[in-house]
């Protein structure tokens, strides 16, 4: 079984093509190509929807084709094709979702629906040099990204039970938020995660908000709050040049004694440590309650180093390569080649409110 699979949901275009082996039972990846458009939004820092949906317009029928060529195959070939059709930017999701369509009648080839966030949870499943082992089932999936924090069982594939998500601010949402204070444009996280190995994570306090409470939720807004307070105390700039605040703000590390580089640092560091706390204690409460035998990390949180370092767990612990865990069309091939649900180009649609069901 082979698949081309689209995915266009935020701000990348993307395409891939998958098939599935039938003896270890994972997914080998034919080709993997994206284009992204995020120097296009860093310089209005962030993603204007209209922007994206026509930066994908332009890119969608390049990258495919790019996808086809590397990978060596004829239509022929491919047995059917994925897409992503929720959650996401409406205007996003209908570029991927009318090219699947297009493609499926003219080719005469089943559409497979994804969702994107199920998608990110089978990047664990692709074949590739850190990835080896097949993960075991019944497994917990922490999906951490720009706009999801989720806890979720997956008991088998096609069997999926939400568990918990953020009642506010994503995990990434909070890395992208602090970084921006600091000067730092999206994607934020990797920023805060480079400032913060020079930092000591210890030297403040932050709260772990949820840490203890009987359900799998999360809520991130009030350390997100807690950091921004303590860093404009410990930087006056900040508070003196208001109208630098926004996305064209003012870089602080540049402005800033080397003294006080270390408190910046430390300030990471310590944001850092405070939200990788929270995801880890949650989801080994999940993984004790359903008697998990693996975790999977999926969303671009999970390329963070801390984080995949902080699960000293007894059970096995999947995160896809880091090209793997942000945005990408491989994840929806793999979604698709084990949740074979072929439907026909007339019934999709896009659902951009799409969660777990
Ligand atoms: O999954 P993704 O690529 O897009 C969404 O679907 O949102 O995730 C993007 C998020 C951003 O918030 C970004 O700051 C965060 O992933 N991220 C990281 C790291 N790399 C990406 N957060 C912390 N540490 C990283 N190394
Ligand atoms: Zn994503």
């Amino acid at each position: 079984m082979r698949i081309l699979a689209l995915e266009t949901s935020c701000d990348e275009t993307a395409a891939a093509i998958g098939e599935l082996n039938t003896g270890d039972k994972k997914i080998t990846l034919l080709s993997n190509s994206i284009a992204s458009s995020l120097k296009l939004h860093a310089k209005t820092g962030g993603i204007i929807p209209e922007a994206a949906a026509r930066q994908q317009s332009a890119y969608i029928i390049p990258v495919i084709e790019q996808a086809i060529s590397t990978a060596h195959v004829t239509l022929q070939e491919i047995d059917a094709i994925a897409v992503t059709y929720g959650p996401g930017l409406i205007g996003s999701l209908l570029v991927g979702v009318e090219t699947a369509r297009t493609l499926a009648y003219l080719w005469e080839k089943p559409i497979i629906p994804v969702n994107h966030l199920i998608g990110h949870i089978y990047a664990n499943f692709i074949k590739d040099s850190t990835n080896q082992k097949q993960p075991r089932l019944p497994a917990i999936a922490l999906i951490v990204s720009g706009g999801h924090t989720d806890l979720v069982l997956i008991r088998d594939h096609g069997e999926i039970k939400w568990l918990g998500g953020t009642r506010d601010d994503a995990a990434g949402e909070c890395f992208d938020k602090c970084a921006r204070l600091a000067g730092y444009s999206y994607p934020g996280g990797p920023k805060i995660a480079e400032l913060a190995k020079k930092g000591d994570p210890n030297v403040f306090q932050f709260p772990r908000p949820m840490i203890g409470s009987h359900d799998f939720e999360f809520s991130f807004s009030g350390l997100k709050t807690a950091f921004l307070n303590e860093t404009r105390q410990r930087f006056p700039i900040l508070r003196t040049s208001t109208e630098k605040i926004g996305w064209e703000q003012i870089v602080l590390e540049k402005h800033i004694t080397q003294s006080q580089k270390q408190t910046l640092y430390d300030l990471c560091a310590s944001l850092q440590q405070a939200i990788i706390d929270v995801l880890i204690t949650k989801t080994i409460k999940a993984v004790r309650q359903y008697n998990a035998k693996s975790i999977l990390l999926g969303g671009g949180v999970a390329a963070n180093e801390k984080l995949r370092e902080g699960f000293e767990s007894t059970v096995a612990l999947f995160a896809p390569a880091k090209s793997l865990c942000t945005d990408n069309a491989a994840m929806i091939a793999s979604a698709a080649l084990f949740n074979y649900n072929p439907s026909s180009w007339r019934d999709i649609t896009v659902n951009p409110e799409l969660y777990f069901s």
